[in-house]
């Protein structure tokens, strides 16, 4: 029998899309909500606007099948031949089941596996990573990965949440991942990492079963809830324990370390170093944080690719669409070394060094 090693396949990226809700949600159009300023959101983060699904039309699902669908056409395949899905989102439609099924079923596909990712801002590395072993191994031929958001359902928007609300948005993008013929092109490596001693800095605890086992604090007694209060109580949405949370300083004194690290991880992992980098397309987290990564690895305007300021922070959906529009600008081009990073709630962070 021939050993595993001669059967693994590089995989690249044959096709990708993105889907942005046409609702264009200004800062100037917060301030209907909550005490903010265009001045200070886009000094703090970069963000000018942002878009919002349709309230009731779309859903993480459907922006998802739309940035699919466009994936699937550059790939030179439809839909009936994707053999495995992974989607990664925080926002799901459900909270089981998960996206992954709903995609299955809206484009009609066979009954191939469908992987939900749960791994908030660095999901769609973990679900391209995922999806790179599958091809990898030879498992399957047409992976479909997709991370998607609807922020806008699902945050404060009083003046109590404006840390959050401001920052995120709405949006998908997807990729069609096949085996490579030339070994040199594709996903070169990828890298994953976690420290979950800071879960709760940035974190939706409720609806969950923690009956306030980790969380301290910050939801309301359980010792006296009724049987099947616990999940989801009145006293919880009277408390506005239902909206996610974030020490944001914490998390952006993380990130500017453990962005840099993943990066020289990935380059180091494959002899390479910043000179040979064509492109860095971080997580849309903030373009301070990106331009403090930009400067700590001393990169070029041109090696570094942002978005943030017409998106916000579209977490699971933020480097595929970054990524999709870079590549739709001209940006990328074949032969070009990429590396895609991220860092989010977890802490999760990680990153794909590609040669598209
Ligand atoms: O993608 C997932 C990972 N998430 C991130 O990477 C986020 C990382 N963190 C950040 O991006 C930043 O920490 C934020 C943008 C969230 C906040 O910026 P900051 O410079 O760290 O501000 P801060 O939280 O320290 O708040 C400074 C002040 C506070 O007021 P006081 O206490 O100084 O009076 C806040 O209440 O700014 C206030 N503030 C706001 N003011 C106007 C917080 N949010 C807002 C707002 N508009 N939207």
């Amino acid at each position: 029998m021939p050993e595993m090693k001669n059967q693994l396949k590089t995989a690249k990226i044959a096709g990708i899309g993105m889907y942005v809700p046409s609702n264009v949600f200004t800062n100037e159009d917060l301030k209907q909500y909550m005490d903010t300023s265009d001045e200070w959101i886009q000094e703090r983060t970069g963000i000018k606007e942002r878009r919002y699904a349709d309230r009731t039309k779309e859903t993480t699902t459907t922006m998802g099948v739309e940035a699919a669908k466009i994936a699937i056409e550059r790939a030179g395949i439809t839909a009936a031949d994707i053999d495995f899905v992974v989607f990664a989102t925080l926002s799901p439609d459900y909270y089981f089941p998960g996206c992954g099924v709903l995609v299955q079923r809206a484009l009609k596909m066979k009954e191939v596996g469908a992987l939900d990712i749960r791994n908030q801002c660095s999901g769609f590395v973990y679900a391209l990573s995922v999806a790179d072993q599958f091809i990898r191994t030879g498992m399957y031929k047409n992976i479909l990965v997709i991370g998607a958001e609807k922020h806008s359902f699902g945050i404060d928007f009083s003046t109590r949440g404006r840390n959050i609300s401001v920052i995120f948005g709405d949006g998908a993008g997807a990729v069609v991942l096949q085996p490579s013929s030339n070994p040199q092109q594709g996903i070169l490596s990828t890298h994953l990492h976690s420290d979950g001693n800071s879960a709760e800095i940035l974190a939706m605890y409720n609806p969950g079963t923690h009956a306030n086992h980790w969380v301290e604090n910050k939801v309301a007694d359980y010792d006296d809830a009724a049987m099947g209060e616990m999940f989801m109580s009145h006293q919880m949405i009277d408390h506005a324990q239902n909206f996610p949370t974030m020490d944001g300083p914490a998390v952006f004194k993380k990130a500017i370390v453990k962005f840099p690290e993943v990066i020289q991880e990935a380059l180091a992992a494959n002899q390479l170093s910043i000179a040979d980098l064509n492109l860095l397309i971080p997580h849309q987290a903030n373009l301070r944080i990106a331009q403090f990564v930009q400067q700590k690895l001393k990169l070029r305007d041109d090696q570094v690719y942002n978005n943030i300021q017409k998106y916000g922070n579209t977490t699971a959906a933020s480097v595929p669409i970054a990524l999709c529009e870079a590549w739709q600008e001209g940006k990328i081009k074949e032969g070009d070394l990429l590396c895609l990073a991220a860092f989010g709630s977890g802490f999760t962070w990680a990153s794909a060094l590609i040669k598209w």
